[in-house]
């Protein structure tokens, strides 16, 4: 607890994230709008309309403001953008200049992400992230954005989880698009980081932003002691963490301004699963996801990331339930987590809560909840702030965890 008995500082950031092809709705021109549409792939609905969030922007912020977010995140779409190649849309740019211009005028501060997770097909049909030119291709779309919106951005999150990209993509093979290959999953990890710095070379250029790489750190151990396990899971460490915060720290000069940190679970490494982790050992408390929840992994991954010597953001925590009350004590648990950190030194600025609104959870569809606000999906699409928003609501007022 700081001296004046707050637990955050008034100038900490807060506030929800969400990202475009989770809440828009009808992204026709991506990868993963194909993927949803393959009966053969890992997806188990489509995305359809989102929660109509494309039309419903303004109202959604003001919402989120009400609740005393003073920050929020969005992503732009690249196949809105760009929806063939080198052919640029002005009215998708002028769209995401009025979700900008909404998210200023409700007073919240803006991380706009430029990656997340989806791409235009037909980047993927060229190759996606293996293809030789893919960076050239990257650079062609954040140069397009920073010079079309540069005026409004604040905070520019480059890339969204490039391990998450990597791993879910080219070895687990269950998000586009869909390989099962270890080599390749090597190689995407570091091209993304690659884009990564190329992106924050353009948006120093072109615009007055600050800039930054959002990774997940989820706490990792191995599944069982003996020597095989313990080395999987040293190379799991390996190409989900070290890479990118040993890999931002050796070379600061296009490293970013800030390291955005994403973090939800322990995972126990098994080199005997499909999936690579483990089920949670008898007893440890699991998510809608099945992932188990573990607070203090986020006060040790804070931590780790701050060898990066960057200061650090929250980009986005959160826990899949229908239980509220789950998500309350989550919310409590892991912003204790952040406050000890804190406390303990690391720079941490922000906390963006995973997710605004109820969404749609890639390839699981819109089953998982990670909603501070619920959606009604099947009559008027009607917002509803569950008990949880408002407990992040006065945390947020009042800087204190117990208020
Ligand atoms: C990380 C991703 O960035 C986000 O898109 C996803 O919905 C959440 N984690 C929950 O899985």
């Amino acid at each position: 607890m700081m001296e004046d008995g707050r637990d955050f500082p008034e100038e900490f950031l807060w506030g929800a994230a969400t990202a475009a092809h989770q809440v828009e709705g009808s992204n026709v021109n991506s990868d993963w709008w194909a993927f949803e549409h393959d009966p053969h792939t890992a997806s188990v609905e489509s995305s359809g309309d989102g929660i109509d969030h494309y039309a419903r922007f303004a109202d959604d912020f003001a919402l989120l403001a009400s609740l005393g977010h003073t920050a929020h995140r969005l992503s732009i779409e690249w196949a809105r953008i760009e929806p063939a190649p080198g052919e640029f849309s002005a009215a998708q740019l002028a769209h995401y200049r009025r979700v900008l211009t909404a998210v200023r005028d409700n007073g919240m501060t803006a991380f706009v992400t430029l990656h997340h997770f989806t791409l235009p097909r037909w980047f993927a049909d060229r190759g996606g992230w293996t293809a030789p030119d893919a960076i050239d291709r990257f650079e062609q779309y954040v140069r397009h954005v920073c010079v079309g919106l540069g005026d409004l951005l604040e905070h520019v999150c480059t890339i969204n989880e490039p391990q998450m990209v990597a791993l879910h993509g080219y070895l687990e093979g269950y998000h586009p698009p869909g390989v099962t290959n270890p080599t390749l999953w090597k190689r995407v990890g570091r091209t993304l980081l690659a884009a990564h710095r190329a992106a924050v070379r353009i948006v120093h250029e072109t615009t007055g932003a600050t800039t930054g790489l959002v990774v997940q750190l989820p706490l990792l151990a191995p599944a069982r002691e003996d020597d095989v396990t313990g080395q999987f899971c040293a190379q799991m460490q390996a190409e989900i963490v070290d890479l990118y915060i040993d890999g931002l720290a050796a070379d600061p000069v296009d490293a970013g301004d800030w390291l955005g940190v994403q973090y939800y679970r322990k995972n126990w490494v098994d080199p005997a699963s499909p999936t690579i982790f483990a089920p949670p050992p008898p007893g440890v408390p699991t998510t809608q996801m099945g992932w188990a929840i573990h607070p203090d992994g986020l006060r040790v991954m804070l931590h780790r990331a701050a060898d990066a010597r960057l200061p650090i953001y929250v980009t986005e925590n959160g826990i899949a339930t229908e239980d509220d009350l789950e998500r309350i004590s989550y919310l409590d648990g892991h912003l204790r987590a952040v406050a000890a950190a804190r406390a303990e030194g690391v720079d941490v600025r922000g906390y963006l809560h995973w997710s605004a609104f109820d969404n749609f959870e890639w390839s699981e569809g819109y089953r998982p909840k990670f909603g501070l606000i619920a959606v009604d999906r099947h009559h008027d699409y009607a917002r509803t702030p569950k008990p949880s928003a408002h407990a992040l609501a006065r945390v947020a007022r009042t800087g204190r965890i117990d208020a």
